[in-house]
């Protein structure tokens, strides 16, 4: 009996070519697996079609809840922003693919799990990884890394095998989407120096068509999670996919980034991520309302680590456990409400409140029920500055000239 692989598939050119490639080149049955993280497609017949070019099944899963309950919302939690622009919607994806190919299988009893990433990018690194960590075991084939073909070679492949030529092969560009966002690359992208063309977005308005009233938001949160949309509860899938369509109407989440990949190269990556903006957004003015100044400090590192470990495909890793408990317990009291207004592709939050809030009114004003003891602050400021004043009078203050070791 041959052995089984169980492929991570699109439905795409290059996974319906690596269902035959695999099938001839290691005499493996394919068992295809496509994962719904909320794309729109069509699944049925992406089925039908993994079927037609010679997978033995064609398993179809919808990962859209866990999707967001465990990978989305933890990141949200945290901040997860990479290199402060990109809200990792693919990177965030992959580790719940892969932890769905071992399952499907320990489930079909193959030996190995396949996935279609090249061996320039960073998703071949998250799944090989995440897979090594579930189940080291497993061998995982990437074809698209081993089989050297050219775009034109590979379409020539499909033509001699009767693999149906998807219309989307002939585009410029290479997408990837799901709940969370939508990446664009390659075609005109790859020269940093020119505009994205209109035509590579999908998602968003361009902001001068955008309607020119605004359009305000209100996003209820529940310790750090987002649970309402302008006082409705919603799902969240709902809310997510909701967000997108109402944000991307107003022009709001295109994203320019040319970002440092794991494997060394820089690249030129054009996102459309709606929801993801404007949730990040109204998360960090919630927790500017409710964390304490050393809490946000703090916080911010834990930020900037926790998206590294997304992108760097160690979502399955103790480092990432023990961080992730640590967002978790900052979020106990970010609960309530926060306004925005979607404006020509700006999301500009106007309003928050929290029955947590340390925003002191009394403290704060400068009006009449002012609180605030002025004559505490000249004392406050003679400790505070005091190893200042010493310093200074003992060993005098460096110039810029001998900072900047001129003698
Ligand atoms: N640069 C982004 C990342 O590494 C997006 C990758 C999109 N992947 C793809 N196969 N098109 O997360």
């Amino acid at each position: 009996m041959a052995e089984k692989v169980v492929l991570a598939y699109s439905g795409g050119l290059d996974t319906s070519v690596a269902i035959r490639w695999i099938a001839k080149r290691y005499h493996m049955d394919v068992i295809a697996l496509t994962v719904d993280l909320g794309s729109e497609r069509d699944m049925p017949s992406i089925q039908q079609k993994a079927l037609n070019v010679g997978a033995v099944k064609a398993l179809v899963v919808d990962a859209k809840e866990l999707f967001v309950k465990h990978f989305v919302f933890p990141a949200l939690q945290a901040d997860a922003l990479y290199e402060g622009q990109y809200p990792l919607a693919t990177a965030l994806g992959r580790p719940l693919i892969a932890k769905l190919l071992v399952e499907a299988a320990k489930g079909e009893g193959a030996q190995a799990v396949a996935h279609g990433s090249t061996g320039k990018g960073n998703d071949q690194v998250r799944f090989d990884v995440s897979v090594s960590a579930l189940a080291p075991h497993l061998k995982v084939i990437a074809p698209a890394r081993e089989w050297g073909m050219t775009r034109e070679e590979e379409i020539a492949y499909a033509q001699k095998h009767d693999i149906p030529i998807p219309v989307t092969a002939g585009s410029p560009y290479s997408i990837d989407e799901n709940l969370w966002g939508r990446s664009i690359e390659c075609g005109v992208l790859e020269d940093p120096w020119a505009e994205p063309p209109e035509e590579a977005f999908a998602w968003t308005k361009s902001p001068k068509d955008a309607p020119d009233e605004p359009r305000y938001v209100e996003i209820g949160f529940e310790r750090g999670i987002p649970v309402s949309f302008d006082g409705r509860e919603l799902d969240s899938v709902s809310l997510i996919q909701g967000l997108n369509e109402l944000a991307g109407e107003h022009g709001v989440g295109r994203i320019d980034h040319v970002e440092n990949r794991l494997v060394g190269i820089k690249s030129r990556e054009v996102y459309e991520a709606p929801a993801a903006t404007v949730l990040l957004k109204a998360h960090k003015a919630l927790e500017a309302m409710t964390l304490s100044r050393d809490q946000l400090r703090f916080k911010e590192r834990v930020a900037a680590e926790y998206a590294e470990i997304i992108y760097n495909g160690l979502w399955f890793t103790a480092l990432h456990q023990d961080l992730a408990a640590y967002v978790v317990s900052t979020q106990r009291h970010v609960t309530g409400t926060v306004r925005l207004k979607l404006l020509k592709g700006n999301a500009t939050v106007v309003g928050r409140k929290s029955s947590k809030s340390l925003y002191s009114f009394g403290l704060a004003t400068y009006d009449k029920g002012d609180e605030f003891d002025q004559s505490a602050s000249p004392g406050f400021i003679h400790i505070w500055g005091l190893p200042v004043k010493t310093q200074a009078q003992i060993q005098g203050l460096e110039q810029p000239e001998d900072l900047a070791g001129g003698r």
